[in-house]
């Protein structure tokens, strides 16, 4: 659990790639006054994430950084979370897998939003995994990060059921949608709140 000093809220960052919902969904919770984070800062490993545009809307810090050289660039970021005064991490959407030497920085403290049904489908193309496997449920997972792939402690999942005519797209949709409401629970949960 993650805890609050005093009535401020913790300065977070928010690791995304692509299109930014998850990070739209926690700036949005992150301005309700039972947030316990502020989001203070995004990292994106990708200059051409739409994502970005959240953060210029929002006059939130935005770095972007090419991750070819990746543990170069993991000390540069941790030299800017310092900078940022960033005491915890959401990933959202992003698509880089961070070093045990980062994670353990932050222990703890780091937390991602998985498609899936955890334990299940861990990587990518979770969506047409759990279709061609014929599931009767899929959904999504907010869990600590660890060392390993998509391994850490569960903090909170929630379940769609695939229909009959589901496509990867239909599902990714439906699942994208309790995402946005599951990662903000997650948090109160962190927080015990
Ligand atoms: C989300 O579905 C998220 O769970 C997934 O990428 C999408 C990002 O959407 N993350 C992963 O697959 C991480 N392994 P967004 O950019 O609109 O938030």
């Amino acid at each position: 659990m993650v805890k609050l000093i005093g009535h401020k809220k913790v300065k977070t960052a928010v690791f995304i790639s692509g299109a930014g919902s998850n990070l739209k969904s926690l700036i949005k919770f992150s301005k309700t006054k039972k947030s316990p984070i502020s989001v203070s800062l995004i990292i994106s490993n990708n200059p051409k994430a739409k994502g970005l545009k959240h953060g210029k809307r929002n006059k939130i810090k935005s770095r972007v950084f090419n991750f070819r050289k990746k543990y170069k660039i993991e000390n540069q970021i941790l030299a800017v979370l310092k900078d940022c005064d960033i005491k915890m991490i959401c990933l959202a959407g992003f698509m880089k897998i961070l070093s045990s030497n980062f994670i353990t920085k932050f222990k703890g403290r780091i937390l991602n939003i998985h498609p899936s049904l955890l334990p299940r489908y861990k990587g990518l193309n979770t969506h047409k995994r759990a279709l061609d496997n014929n599931e009767k449920y899929s959904g999504c997972t907010v869990h600590f990060v660890n060392s390993k792939l998509d391994s850490g402690k569960i903090i909170l999942q929630k379940k769609v059921k695939i229909l009959k005519n589901e496509t990867k797209n239909s599902l990714a949709k439906k699942i994208l949608a309790i995402e946005h409401e599951l990662y903000p629970k997650a948090i109160l949960k962190v927080f015990n709140l």
